[in-house]
């Protein structure tokens, strides 16, 4: 579903500021693939989820999805095959709007836009049924406007928009790290729901190492532009804590340095 192939990209070339921030990642991802991301400050983690969704372009190498060879398409081309979550709750929902149209308008994305972008009744049906799968009780606020909601509400909101049109790959950016440990794990227990539900091929970075772990059949480290460590399967369903943080210190020959890796 998601093929990155040698992905080189460097920021500010030849100043003083330059940056390589991607060295040839390559990274093949099968539909449903769930895939967590980890890997310290400065990694490469962001960057490599930025050149998937066509922020910029990248130096050289390929990005294909589903077959599609998306290169040379800039973002607003590749909106319609992908599902974006970022840190901060207060982008990817319109505060000064209502849930259900924050839901209208996700529903349109990538489709010819129309005067009358009204919700329908079985609209409204269709997004009470996902609203409850979240477990936060916002089927219930349907016509609350969203600036009144709390930043985890927001983040699974954000989360249900970007999923509303079935994207052929979802990137979460750590989506939960602004959350407090206990709407995280909510958040993120919505995230495994709708993922697994709807079956969809997903990267998702992550500070917390247990988080990783626990989340998705597969784990993937980056160093320095690099990914450093590929798990799967059953490896994957064995790893621990101590084994990543042992792993982090060997590809990066130095301590993991955040403490919320070991929260949780
Ligand atoms: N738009 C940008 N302009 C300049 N440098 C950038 C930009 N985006 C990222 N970088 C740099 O590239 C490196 C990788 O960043 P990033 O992918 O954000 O790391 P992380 O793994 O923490 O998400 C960092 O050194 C960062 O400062
Ligand atoms: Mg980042």
């Amino acid at each position: 579903m998601l093929e990155v192939q040698n992905i080189y990209k460097t920021f500010n070339p030849g100043t003083i500021n330059e940056k390589h921030a991607l060295n040839g990642v390559n990274l093949t991802l099968e539909d449903g693939d769930f895939c967590t991301v980890i890997g310290g400050n400065g990694a490469g983690k962001s960057t490599m989820l930025n050149a998937v969704a066509g922020v910029w372009p990248v130096d050289s190498g390929r990005i294909v999805i589903d077959g599609e060879d998306v290169t040379g398409l800039p973002d607003f081309k590749r909106a319609a095959m992908i599902g974006r979550v970022f840190q901060d709750p207060m982008t990817g929902t319109a505060a000064t709007m209502e849930i259900e149209e924050n839901l209208a308008l996700a529903a349109r994305r990538g489709r010819r836009r129309s005067l009358h972008w009204g919700v329908t009744r079985k609209e409204r049906a269709e997004y009470r049924e996902k609203l409850k799968i979240l477990n936060l009780g916002l089927e219930d606020r349907m016509t609350a406007k969203v600036g009144l909601l709390s930043g985890g509400q927001r983040q699974a909101l954000t989360l249900l928009m970007a999923t509303l049109v079935k994207p052929k790959v979802l990137l979460l950016d750590e989506h939960t790290a602004a959350l407090d440990p206990k709407t995280a794990e909510k958040v993120l227990n919505a995230t495994e729901t709708v993922v697994n539900r709807d079956h969809l091929t997903t990267l998702m970075i992550t500070h917390n190492m247990k988080d990783a772990i626990a989340h998705g059949n597969r784990l993937i480290m980056m160093n320095e532009g690099k990914i450093v460590l590929d798990i799967r399967g059953e490896a994957k369903k064995n790893l621990t804590v101590e084994d990543l943080l042992h792993q982090f210190a060997v590809q990066a020959g130095e301590e993991f340095a955040s403490d919320k890796a070991l929260l949780g």
